[in-house]
């Protein structure tokens, strides 16, 4: 498996947590950056992150801004991105096991890195349920081929 990682300054305090959980889980990462605290716009690294999932250079990936927000909201645009912002354990499990989120966005100034690695591993760890939840991802696959042309 491997996992593509991009933050920008917001959210380059939980890289180092989330890389050790996927270094434990032998998942190759794909680094994206930043690389540094200096101040970087948000949509360019979800950019490359959603891209790299879409064109299946990854398989999944994680997206860290100041709150989640931002970048998740960027990387949404990307045809069959499926991003979630999540703050605790449930919100990491459910996105896993309702909506197949496959790609996960945390906040840098919104949870600290024990939490982030906890669900970094939950969301990992947790299968889509499929059943009534596999015709509402159609749902969602469908607004995307009505508006992207
Ligand atoms: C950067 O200051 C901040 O706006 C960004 O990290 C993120 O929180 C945006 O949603």
């Amino acid at each position: 498996m491997k996992i593509a990682i991009g933050c920008d300054h917001g959210g380059i305090v939980l890289k180092p947590a989330v890389k050790n959980v996927l270094e434990a889980n032998k998942i190759e990462i794909i680094d994206m950056g930043c690389f540094d605290s200096q101040s970087v716009d948000y949509p360019d690294l979800a950019l490359k992150v959603a891209e790299a999932v879409s064109r299946g250079e990854a398989d999944k990936g994680i997206i860290l801004c100041g709150t989640g927000i931002g970048i998740s909201i960027a990387a949404n645009k990307v045809k069959g991105i499926r991003a979630a912002v999540c703050h605790d354990l449930f919100t990491a499990q459910m996105c896993a096991q309702h909506n197949d989120a496959n790609v996960l966005s945390m906040g840098g100034r919104v949870i600290d890195e024990d939490l982030a690695a906890k669900m970094v591993q939950i969301w990992l760890d947790t299968p889509f349920e499929g059943g009534r939840h596999v015709g509402r991802v159609a749902k969602i696959s469908q607004i995307e081929n009505k508006y992207f042309k």
